[in-house]
């Protein structure tokens, strides 16, 4: 292949045969290195991450890809959805993630309301988040809805990862977080979207909550890598909401969150045995004092 998305390992700027994940290269990985990824058939894990001391466990674990989501309207910030999510706080977050890490690409999210008006405010925006946080690519949401703004941000020199199936900023119009691409009609939309977005020039798409086959046959069809959530096993990549994944979200979570580890229950169980030290006089002890 010669296309420059689709740069093979042996192409200068290209991690040199090195895998997204398990590799031993220390540079930051650019959208070049995914396209690569997909060229060679290798899938890759994304993770989302909100602040710099996660993130760079992450990035000390090997995650390729950090996502700066907008997801941290629930699980970071307290607000019950995606909708109230500012620029300032993606912006403060997101500079934060990339300060804490040295090898993963960040993807920076634009949030609700940054960039439906047009190409020109998801541009301004886009590139607010490059210079003010550092961050190597921007998300958004939609499909043939959001192309302009795509092709605009990728001529900009802006790399963009598109978002289609459930689109959690239009909860309201949604009515909630239903499955989407179900029925023939749902699917050839799905397909179109796909279409859409790539021949806009996003590197990469994610693809949540869509059925398993309709997945797999977005990822077959596309050049660019797709990303998982809720979408089946065959999609290039898997992302999940970080404090989903290792137990620090209470309550319930959707059914595609495979739990690996249960960190809520750790983190409690910490405090109260501080607080249980503390109260019975066992903390401070002698080595933590001063004379
Ligand atoms: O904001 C977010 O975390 C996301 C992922 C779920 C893809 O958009």
């Amino acid at each position: 292949m010669t296309s420059p998305t689709t740069a093979d390992s042996s192409t200068p700027g290209a991690a040199p045969g090195k895998a997204l994940y398990g590799g031993t290269g220390s540079r930051r990985i650019t959208v070049r290195d995914i396209a690569a990824a997909k060229g060679r058939g290798e899938k890759w894990p994304m993770l989302t991450a909100y602040d710099a001391m996660t993130a760079s466990v992450f990035d000390e674990a090997g995650i390729p890809v950090l996502l700066v989501g907008d997801s941290m309207g629930n699980c970071h910030l307290g607000y019950e959805s995606t909708v109230p999510v500012t620029m300032d706080e993606i912006t403060l977050l997101s500079a934060a993630v990339v300060r804490g890490t040295k090898r993963a690409l960040i993807v920076g999210d634009l949030p609700f309301g940054a960039y439906q008006e047009g190409a020109v405010q998801a541009l301004r925006n886009a590139t607010r988040l490059v210079k003010e946080a550092g961050v190597g690519a921007v998300k958004l949401e939609g499909g043939e809805r959001s192309a302009h703004q795509i092709e605009l941000l990728v001529q900009a020199g802006i790399p963009v990862m598109a978002h289609i199936g459930l689109t959690p900023q239009s909860v309201n119009a949604f009515g909630g977080y239903p499955v989407q691409g179900r029925g023939e009609e749902a699917a050839q939309q799905l397909l179109r979207d796909a279409k859409a977005v790539q021949d806009a020039g996003a590197f990469a798409v994610v693809l949540e909550l869509v059925p398993a086959e309709l997945a797999a046959e977005v990822t077959r069809i596309l050049h660019i890598p797709t990303v998982g959530i809720g979408a089946g096993a065959e999609c290039d990549a898997q992302v999940l909401v970080w404090t989903d994944m290792a137990g620090m979200t209470s309550g319930r979570v959707p059914r595609f969150v495979k739990r690996y580890a249960d960190l809520r229950e750790v983190l409690g169980g910490a405090a109260r045995e501080f607080a249980e030290d503390v109260v019975g006089g066992a903390y401070p002890a002698e080595e933590h004092s001063f004379h």
